[in-house]
């Protein structure tokens, strides 16, 4: 069984501050149930939850290269929706039925989706520019079946290796889509105005991914291939 169960709140994260018993429901209550009726039926569940349990510290500073690890205890519960996340991983770690896949960032070839990670922060007034892990889903999601197939289970950071920054998306963005692109930055502070919640900035470590599929390409490698030049409208460079 697959989930993609969740609320992560429209229009963003926000929502879930003003909406705590709704998120409990959705992403404590419904995906325990889901994991405990799967268990009762002998049935594995592939569970797609968030890598934003995590935030850059002093053990896995920004551009260190040292990611967090699939045992990690999570250390961002910043916004209300990360607690309820960070808990129910806790919590389904105890069902040997479950595979928790920590997805984070999630960019599909889609760029007509307005969920597609680098379609919003194209149209965002103002992008932080922050080095985060981040899963090509076209990539990725093909994996996710194999590892049903593979009866695998536990937690998996669910990235490609390696870090991209919102800047180097937008570069891609600009030479491969619209070389007339231009965006604007502010820091972290700016956009603590604009935002209720605190956001998640990590780095996940996929030692443990990479070892089962040693085909996954790094994240950067993975953007060009699935993503911008599949949807190359700029011409290439002579
Ligand atoms: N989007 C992100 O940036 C992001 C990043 C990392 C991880 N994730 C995780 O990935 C998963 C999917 O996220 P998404 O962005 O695809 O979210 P989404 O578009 O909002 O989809 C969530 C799904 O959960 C279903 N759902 C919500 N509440 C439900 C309930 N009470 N009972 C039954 N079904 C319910 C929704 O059904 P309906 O369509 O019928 O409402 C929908 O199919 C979530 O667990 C999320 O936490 C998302």
């Amino acid at each position: 069984m697959y989930s993609t169960l969740g609320v992560t709140g429209r229009p963003n994260v926000d929502w879930c501050e003003s909406h705590k018993v709704e998120t409990i429901r959705t992403n404590v209550v419904g995906t325990l149930t889901l994991a405990d009726v799967c268990r009762e039926k002998g049935l594995i569940l592939i569970n797609y939850a968030t890598g934003c349990i995590f935030e850059y510290d002093s053990d896995h500073q920004l551009g260190s290269g040292l990611g967090f690890k699939e045992e990690d205890t999570p250390n961002f519960t910043g916004s209300f929706y990360s607690k309820t996340k960070a808990m129910v991983e806790e919590l389904l770690k105890n069902y040997d039925n479950v595979c928790t896949l920590r997805v984070r960032m999630p960019i599909s070839s889609d760029l007509s989706n307005p969920r597609n990670f680098i379609t919003k922060i194209s149209r965002y007034e103002k992008v932080v520019n922050i080095p985060n892990s981040m899963t090509i889903l076209d990539e990725l999601l093909p994996i996710s079946i194999e590892m049903a197939k593979r009866n695998l289970t536990g937690i998996y950071n669910f990235t490609n290796p390696g870090c991209v920054s919102h800047n180097e998306v937008l570069e891609l963005y600009r030479e491969y889509i619209d070389s007339t692109f231009t965006w604007k930055n502010f820091n972290l502070e700016e956009q603590a105005k604009v935002i209720i919640a605190p956001r998640s900035n990590n780095e996940l470590d996929t030692t443990k991914l990479k070892t089962e599929f040693p085909e996954l390409l790094s994240i950067k490698e993975s953007l060009v291939k699935f993503v911008f030049e599949p949807n190359r409208k700029t011409p290439v460079a002579a």
